[in-house]
C-alpha cells in the first residue's frame, strides 16, 4: 500500500512519511482491546450527551451520534463489525465506523476528549463489569465449599503442620479454612471495585477539558461514584490494574494451595478424596492412572497470573507522567488474569462439588500419638502446669515408642510412674471426637464452633452480612 492510498490516521495531521508496516502492527492493540468495544461505545454515548448538555453539539446531533453508536454496538454484538487496516485500537475502530454510518458529524464526538482519558475510562468500565462477574463465581465457590462442610461435618481426619500428622480435626474445618480465605478475597475484590469506580473522562489528553464538560453528569451517566480530581492522575493511573493483578495472584495462591492439598489427599497413599471423572484424565500409557489434571492446572495457572502481575509492574514503574504508550501493556495481563480467574474459580467449584470423600480412610489415618496434646491437657485439668504436662506427655510417647506400642495402650499404672495425678478417667482421653470437641473456643474444630462458622458464612452469602 502506498502512503497516498493508506487509510487516514486519526492522528495523522502532522505526519507526512509512511509508517513502517511492522511498526503499524507493533503499535496496534485492536486485536486484544476489541473486547472493550461495549465499554468504549457506552462511554461515547454518555460523552455525546455531555457535549449536548454543554451546547457543544445540538440535541439533534446528540441523537444522531447516540443512534449511530448503537448501530456500531449492534454490529459488534451481531458479529458483523469488520476491522479495517488502520483500525489501530478499539477507539479508532469505533470512531471510524461511526463516521461511515453517520458521516462527518462523527468528527464532533471527540471534542475535548483524548484517547488517554477514553482508554482509562473504558478499562475501568470493563473491569468493573468483569470483576463483578468474577465476584459471583467466587461466591459460588464459597457456597459450594460451605454446603460441603455442612454435609460432611462428621468426617474426621488428621490436621497437619509441616505435612506431619498433628491433631485430629473435622474435614469441614479444613474446607472452611479455604472458604474463609476466599471470603477475604471477596471482600478485597468488592473494595477494589469500589475504588476503581471513579471517572477519568473529561480530563482531555492530560491537562483537562477546554469546554468545561460536566464531569459529574458523565460520572452519573456511567455509574461511577465520583470523578478523578486531577487530570494528570486520571489519564495515567493504572493502580486499579495493578491491584486487580495482585488480587488475582493472591486468589490464585489460595486456589493453588487447596489444589496441592487435594492432590496429596487424592494419592493412593492418602486416599482421602477421589476426583470426579469430569475433572480428571487418564494416562496415555498407564491404564490404571487417574490424574488430577484439573488441580494441577489450577496450581500451574497461579504462576501465570503472578507472571502477568510482575510483568505489568515492570512496565508501569519507570513511566514519566502522564500517558505513555507503555501503558498499552496494561491490557493483556488484565484480560488474561480476568479469564484465568473466571475459569479457575468455576473449575475449583466444579472439583469441590463433585469429588468423593472417604471418611473411613481419613479416620484410619488418625493415630493415638496425635492425642499427646490431649494427654497433657488432661493433666492441666488436674492442676499440673502445662509446661510440666508437655514433658510428661512426651515421656509417655517415648515409653510407648520404646515398647513398640501405641500411646493409648499404656495402662494407668504405666502413666502413674510418670505423674501421680493420672487416674482411671485417663481412658477418656483416647477419643478423637473428645479431642476435637474440646476445642470449643470460637474458630476451633469442635462441632459447635464449626457450625458457627457455617452459619456466619451462610448469612454473609445470603444477606451480605458483614463478618
Ligand atoms: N491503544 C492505546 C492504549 O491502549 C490508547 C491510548 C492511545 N493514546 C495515545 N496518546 N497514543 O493505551
Amino acid at each position: 500500500m502506498s502512503s497516498s492510498d493508506a487509510p487516514k490516521k486519526l492522528w495523522g495531521g502532522r505526519f507526512t512519511g509512511a509508517v513502517d508496516p511492522l511498526m503499524d502492527a507493533f503499535n496496534a492493540s485492536i486485536h486484544f482491546d476489541k473486547r472493550m468495544y461495549a465499554a468504549d461505545l457506552v462511554g461515547s454515548m454518555a460523552y455525546s450527551k455531555a457535549l449536548a448538555k454543554n451546547n457543544i453539539i445540538t440535541e439533534e446531533e446528540r441523537d444522531t451520534l447516540v443512534n449511530g453508536l448503537q448501530q456500531v454496538m449492534d454490529e459488534w454484538q451481531g458479529n458483523k463489525f469488520v476491522i479495517k487496516p488502520g483500525d489501530e485500537d478499539i477507539h479508532t475502530a469505533n470512531e471510524r465506523r461511526l463516521g461511515e454510518i453517520i458521516g462527518p458529524l462523527a468528527g464532533k464526538l471527540h471534542t475535548g476528549r483524548s484517547r488517554n482519558d477514553q482508554v482509562a475510562t473504558d478499562m475501568r468500565l470493563w473491569l468493573r463489569d468483569e470483576a463483578s462477574a468474577i465476584l459471583a463465581h467466587l461466591k459460588e465457590l464459597i457456597a459450594v465449599t460451605v454446603a460441603r462442610a455442612e454435609k460432611e461435618i462428621d468426617a474426621l481426619l488428621p490436621g497437619y503442620t509441616h505435612l506431619q500428622r498433628a491433631q485430629p480435626i473435622r474435614w469441614s474445618h479444613f474446607l472452611l479454612s479455604y472458604a474463609w480465605l476466599w471470603h477475604a478475597d471477596a471482600e478485597r475484590l468488592e473494595q477494589l471495585i469500589e475504588r476503581l469506580n471513579v471517572l477519568p473522562l473529561g480530563s482531555g489528553a492530560l491537562a483537562g477539558h477546554a469546554f468545561n464538560i460536566d464531569r459529574e453528569f458523565l460520572a452519573k451517566e456511567l455509574g461511577f461514584r465520583g470523578i478523578i480530581n486531577n487530570s494528570l492522575y486520571a489519564v495515567s493511573d493504572r493502580d486499579f490494574v495493578a491491584e486487580f493483578l495482585f488480587w488475582a495472584s493472591l486468589t490464585m495462591v489460595h486456589i493453588s494451595r487447596i489444589a496441592e492439598d487435594l492432590i496429596i489427599y487424592s494419592s493412593s497413599e492418602f486416599g482421602f478424596v477421589k476426583l470426579a471423572d469430569a475433572y480428571s484424565t487418564g494416562s496415555s500409557l498407564m491404564p490404571q492412572k487417574k490424574n488430577p489434571d484439573s488441580l494441577e492446572l489450577l496450581r500451574g495457572k497461579s504462576g501465570r497470573v503472578f507472571g502477568g502481575m510482575s510483568g505489568f509492574m515492570m512496565s508501569y514503574k519507570g513511566i514519566p507522567s502522564t500517558y505513555n504508550k507503555d501503558l498499552q501493556e496494561d491490557k493483556e495481563p488484565m484480560f488474561d488474569a480476568a479469564d484465568t480467574l473466571s475459569g479457575s474459580l468455576q473449575i475449583t467449584a466444579g472439583v469441590l462439588s463433585t469429588m468423593q470423600i472417604f471418611p473411613e480412610r481419613m479416620r484410619g489415618a488418625l493415630s493415638a500419638d496425635m492425642l499427646a496434646t490431649d494427654l497433657a491437657e488432661y493433666l492441666v485439668r488436674k492442676g499440673v502446669p502445662f509446661r510440666e504436662t508437655h514433658h510428661i506427655s512426651g515421656a509417655a510417647v517415648k515409653m510407648a515408642e520404646d515398647r513398640g506400642t501405641s500411646l493409648d495402650t499404656l495402662t494407668v499404672e504405666d502413666l502413674k510412674t510418670l505423674h501421680p495425678s493420672f487416674a482411671d478417667d485417663v481412658a477418656n482421653v483416647w477419643s478423637y471426637e473428645t479431642s476435637i470437641d474440646n476445642r470449643t473456643a470460637p474458630g476451633g474444630t469442635s462441632k459447635p464452633a464449626v457450625l458457627d462458622q457455617i452459619k456466619k458464612l451462610q448469612a454473609w452469602l445470603a444477606q451480605g452480612k458483614k463478618l
